[in-house]
């Protein structure tokens, strides 16, 4: 069975109410979770070119943190209790894990990040602190205890630590006791606290992407950059005599950003955000091979996978954007490329209308670069 997540109320109502807005504690909505175990967890933040942390402590400290990749011995000198393995955008290098996304098609798919899963000792937890994302915590093995507090931001105290922001203080509002198959969304900013009830505690967090507007505006300046086209100079047709020739006042600034932003055309808005939007959180994702037996196994009837480090979207031109390139499609392409985006595993039925050889092609030069991957040597 593939991981799934089921909403447990409608998505527009679930966006009104709750997206970026408050919590929602989803009791037994998510299934399929038995896999990753703690053993293959442990063994991918060993590897390098994975993103893992150690973190240990409670209550008020002292707190630790150390980044991979480990080693055998990192965990085998581990304390029976109190600390946390955390490793980031699991459904990348295990495509079996990103089939989870399928189900938050409530939401565009470029707004996705990744799946960074925990694993913890009974006691174990990262201490009590905001995140910037929203983030839907799955709990997939053992309890834990939560306890949410306030919205938080920049401003809100932290304690003294090197590198993990931890709050200094934290209220708590409410409580929620998860068990396998319990979800809680959490909006960006609300102070949480969660504590690992069992020494054999596995929580997934789906988590999204926000670009901040720093980024928005260099992948904007660069794509203005990158054409040759001549923009003019700063023009004031409408001058007046100033009251005072030494000011730059507030309405000169106003006319200059103004003019500098009209030269960003809707072509080169597409492009910067096309490729900053379907950048894989990891780029070295693809180097891990996709265990297609077990993925055919969870998947009867499926041929093709779209591997867990491929980040495909469409943009309003009708053009692809696969892991930051860009692909212009023709007529024959797009339906095909549309199935293709619109979800992570296809079945013979659903491939067999695109049998012109364009669209074949298309399909086997994804296929050969890694970007798809052909369940069983039957199909291939
Ligand atoms: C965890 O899985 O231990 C921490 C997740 C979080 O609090 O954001
Ligand atoms: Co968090």
């Amino acid at each position: 069975m593939r991981p799934r997540f089921d909403l447990p109320l409608d998505p527009a109502d679930f966006l009104a109410r709750f997206w970026q807005k408050a919590p929602l504690f989803m009791p037994a909505c998510a299934t399929g979770l038995a896999h990753p175990d703690p053993d293959t967890l442990a063994g991918l933040a060993l590897e390098e070119g994975v993103e893992s942390r150690l973190i240990s402590g409670s209550g008020a400290g002292p707190w630790n943190s150390q980044h991979g990749p480990f080693s055998p011995d990192d965990f085998a000198s581990m304390p029976r209790s109190n600390w946390t393995l955390l490793v980031q955008s699991v459904d990348h290098f295990l495509t079996e894990v990103s089939l989870l996304l399928d189900d938050f098609r409530f939401l565009p798919a470029w707004r996705l990040e990744d799946i960074m899963i925990s694993y913890a000792a009974r006691g174990g937890s990262v201490g009590p602190h905001f995140d910037r994302y929203d983030v839907f915590l799955i709990q997939a093995r053992g309890q834990r205890h939560w306890q949410l507090g306030p919205m938080c931001d920049e401003s809100t105290p932290l304690m003294p630590h090197d590198s993990l922001r931890l709050l200094q203080d934290m209220p708590v509002e409410s409580e929620h006791l998860a068990s396998p198959g319990d979800v809680l969304y959490l909006p960006p900013g609300i102070a949480h606290y969660g504590i690992a009830q069992d020494d054999d505690c596995v929580t997934w967090s789906v988590g999204f992407r926000a670009p901040s507007p720093l980024e928005v505006l260099e992948r904007l300046v660069d794509a203005v950059a990158e054409t040759d086209e001549q923009h003019g100079l700063f023009r004031d047709p409408q001058r007046q005599p100033p009251a005072d020739p030494a000011l730059l006042g507030r309405r000169d600034q106003q006319a200059l950003v103004k003019q500098g932003l009209a030269a960003i055309t809707e072509d080169q808005q597409r492009m910067a955000l096309g490729g900053l939007l379907s950048e894989p959180r990891q780029p070295n994702g693809l180097d891990f091979e996709v265990d297609c037996g077990h993925i055919a196994a969870a998947l009867p009837g499926a041929v093709l996978v779209r591997h867990g480090a491929t980040r495909l979207i469409l943009d309003d031109l009708g053009d692809a954007w696969l892991n930051g390139e860009c692909w212009p499609l023709d007529e024959d392409s797009r339906p095909l490329v549309s199935l293709l985006a619109s979800k992570r595993y296809y079945e013979a039925a659903e491939l067999a209308a695109f049998d012109q050889p364009g669209q074949i092609d298309l399909v086997n030069e994804w296929v050969d670069s890694g970007f798809f991957v052909w369940l069983g040597s039957d199909d291939e």
